[in-house]
């Protein structure tokens, strides 16, 4: 037999939906033995991506494989799995990822499969469990053993960014990182070029005054770190740093951020501007009295990235205010984006900011002018606390 090549005919695993509380999660800082034999914490690791794929248990070629091994969906496959990593690992590097296996067997089990398949990357164990229970990795029984379930986190900053689950073919699970990293970094780029676009055609694409809500619910505060996330050209950040308060804004559009400086210095504000993704590259420090989202609309798995960063990165106390186009108005309002996936409803936004006081999260309307006639767009206003 043998177990670098994977049977035709084996059963097709299904999502039961064991993994879908991954994405956002942070990594527990717990030291993991590694088959290089110095320890690793995943939650410190990646440069700047690392990925790692969780996998139930490689077989060894003088031993038998568990009791219908191949009979259990997922769990054949683990060596081509590692093998695919092997031979992807310089294509991964290149995009900035460290990979890592993971699975509960010693370490000398898995050294012995290292030295085997001349594995260039560290594989870590977790016999204790401790990893996987403070994720809640899913898990298998295998006769006796208690095994994890075939998965790969892809994870930036020690947070969760994606998760592949389940995984098969195993052999095909680098191959299709690699691609899921490349599209990632391919839309990094589309956005900020789209936007760059946009910003070079309209210089006060939204005008130079800020936004009504900001305006009505931030009005009159004593001075407060604030953070504005997508701040594009800088009409609010620019408002709330005359208003006294320490504004940083953070736009992945160059653009946008000159203009929002150059705003800045026509009004005499003094605000601090950089240009980042922020739901690649921002890592949120707890720094902040109050968090501004304004028309940041994301597809889902970047939107709750970047709200888990918005909450991450509040001080104690500190509030959020969110303004978005509300998904009624596809149907219903004007304007705003013409895709249902990168507007807001209530519900999804209860769930992105649950580990706040939600203090208001409604419907709110804006009228706009069009021809000669007013119309109205449908947003949505969240305001909420950090405990
Ligand atoms: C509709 S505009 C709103 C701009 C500003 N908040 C306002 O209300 O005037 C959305 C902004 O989000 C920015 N954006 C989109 N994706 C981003 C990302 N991943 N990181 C940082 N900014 C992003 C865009 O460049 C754009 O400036």
């Amino acid at each position: 037999m043998s177990l670098e090549k994977l049977p035709a005919d084996l059963p097709v695993p299904h999502d039961d939906g064991a993994a879908d509380h991954l994405i956002g999660m942070h990594l527990p800082p717990i030291a993991l033995p590694s088959t290089l034999g110095e320890s690793v914490v995943l939650s410190d690791a990646g440069s700047p991506w690392a990925v790692v794929y969780v996998y139930p248990m490689t077989g060894r070629p003088d031993h038998e494989l568990p009791a219908k091994w191949d009979l259990i969906p997922g769990a054949r496959g683990c060596t081509p799995q590692t093998c695919s990593f092997r031979d992807h690992k310089a294509a991964l590097s290149e995009l900035g990822a460290d990979v890592y296996g993971l699975s509960v067997q010693a370490t000398d089990y898995q050294r012995e499969m290292v030295d085997r398949l001349h594995v260039n990357f560290p594989v870590l164990s977790d016999a204790a469990g401790e990893f996987g229970a403070a994720l809640n990795l899913p898990t298998m029984q295998a006769g006796e053993m208690t095994l994890y379930k075939r998965l790969t986190m892809i994870i930036r900053g020690g947070r969760i960014e994606h998760v592949m689950y389940p995984v098969f073919p195993p052999d095909e699970n680098a191959a299709d990182v690699v691609s899921w990293l490349r599209d990632r970094l391919a839309a990094k780029e589309d956005a900020a070029s789209a936007w760059n676009e946009r910003y070079t055609a309209a210089h006060e694409l939204y005008g130079p005054e800020p936004n009504q809500f900001v305006a009505a619910e931030l009005s009159g505060l004593s001075p407060r770190r604030v953070l504005d996330l997508g701040c594009g050209q800088g009409r609010n950040a620019v408002w709330l740093a005359l208003q006294g308060h320490d504004v940083t804004g953070l736009d992945v559009s160059s653009v946008g951020i000159d203009q929002a400086r150059a705003l800045a210095a026509r009004t005499g504000a003094d605000a601090n501007f950089e240009v980042i993704d922020v739901a690649a590259d921002y890592q949120p420090q707890a720094a902040y009295d109050l968090v501004v989202l304004s028309y940041l609309q994301l597809p889902p798995e970047m939107r709750s990235v970047v709200h888990g960063k918005a909450v991450a990165s509040l001080a104690p106390g500190g509030e959020l205010l969110l303004i978005a186009h509300h998904v009624d108005n596809l149907e219903q309002g004007i304007g705003g984006p013409p895709t249902a996936d990168v507007l807001f409803s209530e519900a999804e936004l209860a769930v992105d900011f649950a580990e706040l006081e939600l203090l208001r999260n409604e419907k709110v309307y804006r009228n706009v002018e069009r021809d000669g006639v007013i119309h109205q767009a449908h947003d949505i206003l969240l305001k909420a606390r950090r405990p």
